[in-house]
């Protein structure tokens, strides 16, 4: 029998010391997730490109680990494993939250940046899993954590390359969880509605329940904290698209194109 009211993931009662790598966090929600894990006591490791803007959040928190790397790169993901592995000994938590978006319509495709988007978006987090699950695996002990996005519950115009990126990582999220759980591996699939940040600042159109990434961050933590497998957030944004999700096509797209003045 299905136990309903136990969490799907290991609950975190708190995060002292905890080691947690996040990828992307240079900026956006992955900075926001370091400085309030940082504040709950936890060690972190922090990568992305811009080795600057890293050694700034890290600055003056000596249990903050910079990791300047390109996710894009196979090789970069096990160098910074195994730097992680040899001063920590272990993972507790890996948040996935590189990401590229640039927004478009459908003829305003152009190869170079649907190549380059996907390999951030999904390439990216086939090679940090790569890296670091047979570690993981082996340990029977450890956990990851995928930013998807509510852009991947449906087709949304403007998304056209990101949101089919977010849509795989929802998929690659929940056959993840199937394959890891019984390994003793937790799977957390993030999917946030509209944060205000660097990706969404290239947005045109007025965001309905728009959060701050320090929100987000806490939305995250606190998600992740019961155990939850789907951290969807705000509550009052994610529930209207997860109700249009189940529309019949004919309602669906109709309702979108009027939501998004396409129509
Ligand atoms: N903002 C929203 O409304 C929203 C909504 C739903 C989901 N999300 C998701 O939340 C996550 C964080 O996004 P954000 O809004 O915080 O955007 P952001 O501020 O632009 O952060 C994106 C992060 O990804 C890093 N990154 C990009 N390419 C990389 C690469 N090749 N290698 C390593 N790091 C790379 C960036 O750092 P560098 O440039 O320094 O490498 C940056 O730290 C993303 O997965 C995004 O899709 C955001």
């Amino acid at each position: 029998m299905f136990n309903l009211l136990k969490p799907l993931n290991p609950t975190w009662p708190d995060w002292r010391d905890r080691r947690i790598w996040l990828v992307g966090a240079s900026s956006g929600i992955g900075a926001a997730l370091a400085k309030a894990l940082v504040v709950h006591g936890a060690r972190v490791a922090i990568s992305a490109r811009n080795q600057l803007q890293l050694a700034q959040i890290a600055a003056g928190h000596p249990q903050v680990t910079v990791l300047p790397m390109d996710a894009t790169d196979p090789a970069a993901w096990a160098n910074a494993h195994a730097t992680l592995q040899a001063g920590w000994g272990g993972l507790d938590l890996v948040v996935f939250c590189a990401a590229e978006y640039r927004p478009e319509r459908a003829w305003e495709i152009e190869a170079g940046q649907v190549r380059h988007t996907l390999d951030v978006n999904i390439a990216s987090v086939y090679y940090g899993l790569e890296a670091i699950l047979p570690t993981l695996i082996a340990q029977h002990h450890g956990n990851v954590a995928l930013i998807a996005s509510v852009a991947g519950y449906m087709g949304l115009p403007t998304a056209t390359v990101y949101g089919p990126s977010k849509a795989a990582l929802i998929n690659l999220a929940e056959l993840l969880y199937c394959d890891l759980k019984p390994k003793g591996i937790g799977v957390y699939l993030i999917n946030p509605g509209f944060v205000k940040t660097r990706l969404t600042a290239r947005n045109a159109f007025a965001m309905p329940a728009l959060q701050t990434a320090d929100e987000a961050a806490a939305a995250i933590l606190a998600g992740i904290a019961r155990g939850r497998f789907e951290v969807d957030f705000p509550r009052r944004f994610t529930r209207i698209l997860q109700l249009v999700r189940l529309l019949p096509y004919r309602w669906r797209f109709s309702l979108i194109n009027r939501a998004l003045g396409l129509s």
